[in-house]
């Protein structure tokens, strides 16, 4: 595996950032319903929609359900907010989902519960790192995954998401293009070996699967021996090879409708389970481990920026207009080429498969 160590990664920086994010404010059970009534007036009034990721509080995934709005994986919700009629969108995720959806619908508006909501990923890719390394390889496709900012995917000549990141590096293996892979270490890493492409893989990691443990899941495994294990690819390698399914949140989600198990370890964030359970209601769930006895985590399997939407701040910005994505107009459009050019290759596959665009599998 090629992982470019010279590229410097301030660890210290992004994990006292996650460690300072706030997490979204409670909200008492008596406030509760009225407060999501008024959201559900205020997503009219506004002709917005909601779209949130499986990871934010159930609250929110609930409401965007109920709503007409989606719950899915990043590249569902780059999808539906761009195919929706609705003139501002609502992103529950972190910044990268909503600068998505700008780069796709310039002319709407993008609303967030809060803009300081980061990602890891995006935090280990800064620009103009980026951008000079892809000049010092001019002979190399630069793939970008989703979780990045505007300016890099506008450096990039390929946006993908965990879904469909296998296969389009195997589309462009095949066509004998070699790769610069940014900004995720494992999921990189899990693309090269299934692909067996030539890739150069950015050293950038997630604060919440980086923290899974591989000898702690081998012990929780032997004491539930009947459990299916289910895996994220931004987790490390070790921990990967244990895994039943590795795939990205929506098909973990399909996983455990089509595995005969009863009981899943589940190795992403925890947020998840609210559709795994109404997916299979009767099934059992256990959080993957993330450190051995006595460690403190960071972010204990639940990222810290997606834990920063609430009902609080999802009104707030819908009442006021506040926290709108911005993209510069000029980046925006050059991002707008490698974003559509995954979207166009999804639908490709859509037409010629029998299967589902959103499988990532080593078949
Ligand atoms: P998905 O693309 O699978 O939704 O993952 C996004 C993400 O941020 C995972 O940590
Ligand atoms: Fe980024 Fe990790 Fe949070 Fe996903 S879980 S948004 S990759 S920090």
């Amino acid at each position: 595996m090629k992982t470019i160590e010279s590229i410097p990664i301030d660890k210290a920086r992004i994990e006292n950032l996650a460690r300072g994010a706030k997490p979204a404010l409670p909200v008492i059970r008596a406030e509760k319903e009225k407060l999501i009534q008024r959201i559900k007036e205020l997503l009219k009034a506004r002709n917005a929609v909601l779209v949130s990721h499986y990871y934010v509080d159930e609250d929110l995934q609930i409401l965007a359900d109920e709503t007409g709005g989606c719950v899915s994986d990043s590249l569902e919700m780059a999808r539906f907010g761009y195919a929706h009629e609705a003139k501002t969108v609502v992103v529950g995720g972190v910044r990268f989902m909503g600068e998505t959806a700008k780069i796709l619908s310039p002319e709407k508006r993008i609303l967030m519960p809060d803009l300081g909501a980061e990602c890891s990923l995006d935090l280990s890719c800064k620009a103009d790192v980026f951008s000079k390394f892809c000049d010092a390889h001019p002979d190399r496709t630069a793939v970008v995954y989703a979780n990045t900012s505007a300016e890099v995917k506008a450096r990039a000549d390929w946006v993908v998401t965990s879904s469909i990141g296998v296969k389009v590096v195997r589309h462009l293996h095949e066509k004998g293009e070699k790769i610069i892979w940014a900004p995720d270490r494992y999921l990189g890493g899990y693309i090269q070996k299934v692909t067996g492409a030539d890739m150069l893989l950015w050293p950038g990691y997630c604060v919440v699967h980086d923290a899974f443990k591989s000898e702690e899941l081998e012990a929780l495994h032997k004491k539930h021996p009947e459990a299916g294990i289910l895996v994220h690819p931004e987790s490390p390698m070790e921990v990967i090879d244990q895994a039943d399914v590795v795939g990205s949140t929506t098909q973990l989600i399909k996983a455990v409708t089509e595995l005969p198990n009863e009981v899943f370890i589940v190795a992403t964030d925890r947020g998840i389970f609210h559709k795994m359970k109404e997916a299979a209601p009767n099934k059992k769930f256990i959080e993957a481990p993330i450190g051995g006895i006595g460690a403190s985590c960071l972010s204990c399997a639940h990222c810290p920026w997606m834990a920063m939407n609430g009902l609080v701040n999802l009104a707030h910005t819908l009442e006021t207009g506040k926290n709108e994505v911005h993209v510069d107009p000029e980046i925006g459009k050059q991002a707008m080429v490698s974003v559509k050019r995954m979207l166009d290759f999804a639908e490709q596959l859509k037409m010629k498969a029998t299967g589902d665009a959103n499988i990532i599998s080593p078949a």
